[in-house]
């Protein structure tokens, strides 16, 4: 049975993290699929809630509050709405987009630990674990980082290596570090509460490797297989943190939920609080029915990194529950590349939504066109920005945009844009339908499959099914001699359009409504897809709208331009030179560095760096020559203050006495800046 064939279905993509903006990498892992999927089932009239929201919990969020200076609700309540926008923008089409530090939230995640609890699923154990004396904090997750033990890279998290992918707990870390001091901790005594994983490891293998062998992608079940087998462990579900959902137990006070736990039930919450606004039964989408029949189908759309997550842990828990449904697939996708480098929040190596959405406007389909067809489904997979240029001029603006345009302009042009029928359909044209009817299933099954870039090939390939008929009926030529069968060629190849109108809409939304603008027809279900006839004789069609634009070489030029400056800046932080020796406190203080002030300036003739500055010591009057001619102008810097070594062995420098020798400050690149005070300070003033 394909598992598009039930009645009700709950689909949900990540909860990102609201500790910063999304980038591609983020919408070809977990949104697009899921959102081209969703749309897929309304289409075909199905039961369906898809639901997201952002993750407002764990170390992710007080890491990057700390780093900013800001609170934890000051850095959720930015990055929700940005992120909450940016999905908007592409149209990803959650029903809800929720958040995680809502009550409703808290109150069911609070609820499920209750269940668990009184069940006596839990195990208490009192344990050591990494403590930061410097911050007076455990450090769990990612406070801690260290050497992978088991591919050995640095820089594995207290949870997980993102580097293999190794699930793991603070104590396998090599040479194990705190994020917050930097220091190596100490170990200390703490009670939590652990979900024995190796308990339902036998029904783990029974429901996920026997039960979903045919279903999961290869690279999901390969992931998933060698879990199981290097053998599940206890794993503690409460956390020594400050920040997140209270543990609901009053010997807890203090702690917190871990966030694995309480994140995936926000799918939940946000269901509920969907049900709520649209008055609906929010369990007919999670609990178990009277009859299995009516069970709904679970589906989590997510990245590489959380399949563990989804898989294995989320999944025990609604086991140990009991009452809930299952997922029923887990279709991950690997990770996206970004021109031959791994994408990189911290090295800034990404491309941005909110920026792409203010450099590209409304060029949203583009990106979804172009993400989709490179999605990552099976193995990593690259976007290059000459990539996507050529995909959206060749087959976008080439294929789509030209066929469409050709119609509507033909049709205006000749008939006034009424569709019209001349002489009966000939051999030509009934071939064209015969092969345009196969579409609909052929994406269907594609798209039944979880693969979206092999879909989203068709569905260019039945665009271009209607490019080539238009090309060899050359309508434009046959006008003069034979207008009824003009009529008729425009007449099929309006009805083309049509069809592409209903095939794009899961992909290309925006699209698809121009496309049902232009045609002055309501949008129509897939169920419709393939028919002849969507357009009635004598339909009057809309006006001509542009679909796409050519993607120009400035601008990718722009793009890859901000890319290289994005790693030089980096670089630079990278190459700072090493210290120096260390010198005694006495050898500091023979340099006498004052406060001066900048009264003439004038470069020095014949010489493209130096500049001869008199400078107000405060003490006298004195003459420099200093090397800063390429970075600033003499009339630019009169009246500066500026730091003066003032005990230096005068020197002779282009016949000039030097007495002195400016302070300045030299990046990686030797761009050259004033060592000065800030609100101003008495010329004189020593600096020490
Ligand atoms: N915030 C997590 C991440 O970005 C994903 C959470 S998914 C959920 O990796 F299931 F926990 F909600
Ligand atoms: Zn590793």
């Amino acid at each position: 049975m394909s598992n598009l064939s039930k009645k009700r279905y709950t689909i949900t993509s990540a909860l990102p993290y609201a500790n910063g903006p999304l980038h591609i990498g983020h919408l070809a892992g977990a949104y697009i699929p899921g959102d081209i999927f969703v749309r897929f089932l309304r289409l075909n009239n199905k039961d369906v809630v898809y639901v997201c929201g952002s993750d407002e919990h764990g170390a992710a969020i007080t890491i990057r509050a700390k780093k900013e200076g800001l609170t934890p609700r000051d850095i959720i309540d930015k990055y929700n709405k940005q992120i909450k926008d940016s999905f908007q923008e592409f149209g990803i089409s959650f029903d809800i987009y929720h958040r995680t530090s809502e009550p409703i939230h808290h109150e069911l995640s609070q609820e499920f630990f209750l269940n668990l609890y009184e069940k006596g699923e839990f195990i208490e154990k009192i344990s050591e674990q990494y403590y930061d004396e410097e911050f007076n904090q455990f450090l769990a997750d990612r406070y801690i980082t260290g050497t992978c033990p088991n591919c050995s890279a640095e820089g594995a998290y207290g949870d997980q290596c993102e580097k293999c992918g190794t699930s793991l707990s603070p104590t396998d870390l090599i040479k194990p570090k705190s994020t917050l001091s930097g220091k190596t901790p100490i170990l200390r005594e703490t009670k939590h509460w652990y979900l024995p994983l190796d308990k339902y490891q036998p029904w783990l293998e029974k429901w996920l490797i026997e039960g979903k062998k045919e279903v999961l992608k290869s690279n999901v079940f390969g992931q998933c297989s060698s879990w199981l087998k290097s053998g599940l462990q206890p794993r503690s579900m409460t956390r020594d943190l400050d920040w997140g959902v209270d543990v609901p137990l009053a010997e807890a006070e203090g702690k917190k939920l871990y966030v694995w736990l309480d994140a995936p039930i926000g799918y939940i919450s946000a269901t509920k609080q969907w049900a709520i606004d649209n008055n609906k039964n929010w369990e007919h989408y999670w609990k178990k029915q009277a009859n299995p029949e009516d069970d709904s189908t679970l589906i989590h759309f997510i990245g590489k990194d959380n399949i563990v997550f989804h898989c294995i842990i989320f999944p025990a828990i609604l086991h140990a529950h009991g009452e809930y449904i299952l997922p029923d697939n887990v279709p991950a996708n690997e990770f996206l590349n970004l021109e031959g480098d791994k994408l990189s929040t911290s090295r800034n190596h990404a491309v941005w939504l909110h920026e792409y959405l203010e450099e590209f406007p409304g060029k949203q389909d583009e990106l979804r066109y172009v993400l989709t067809s490179i999605l990552p489904e099976t193995s990593d997979s690259e976007f290059t920005w000459k990539d996507f240029q050529s995909r959206v001029n060749n087959e976008l603006v080439a294929i789509l945009g030209n066929f469409v345009n050709r119609v509507m302009v033909l049709s205006h042009k000749y008939f006034d844009g009424k569709v019209l029928i001349g002489s009966p359909y000939n051999d030509t044209d009934k071939a064209v339908f015969a092969e345009l009817e196969k579409y609909p299933a052929l994406i269907e099954q594609s798209i039944g499959n979880y693969r979206f870039r092999e879909a989203m090939s068709q569905f260019i390939n039945a665009a271009r099914l209607g490019n080539k008929y238009l090309a060899d009926e050359e309508p434009w030529k046959v006008y003069k001699e034979d207008p009824e069968r003009v009529k008729t060629v425009l007449n099929v190849a309006t009805q083309i359009v049509a069809n592409l109108a209903i095939l794009a809409q899961p992909f290309l939304p925006k699209s698809a409504t121009k496309l049902f603008d232009m045609l002055n027809l309501e949008a129509k279900g897939w169920d419709k897809a393939g028919s002849s006839d969507l357009i009635a004789t004598e339909q009057q069609l809309g006006a001509v709208q542009l679909l796409f634009e050519k993607i120009t070489d400035e601008q990718v030029e722009a793009q890859l331009t901000k890319l290289a400056e994005a790693k030089a800046s980096n670089a630079k932080v990278i190459t700072a030179a090493p210290a120096k020796e260390n010198i005694t406190f006495d050898d500091f203080m023979k340099l006498d560095i004052r406060i001066g002030t900048i009264i003439e300036a004038e470069k020095v003739a014949k010489t493209k760096k130096l500049l001869k500055l008199t400078i107000d010591t405060g003490i006298d009057h004195r003459t420099v020559v200093s090397g800063i001619a390429e970075f600033f102008k003499p009339e630019d810097i009169i009246g500066k203050q500026v730091s003066i070594l003032v005990n230096l062995e005068p020197r002779e420098i282009k016949g000039i006495q030097s007495q002195g020798m400016i302070l300045m400050a030299e990046d990686g690149d030797g761009r050259l800046d004033f060592v000065n005070p800030n609100a101003g300070i008495q010329p004189g003033s020593t600096v020490r």
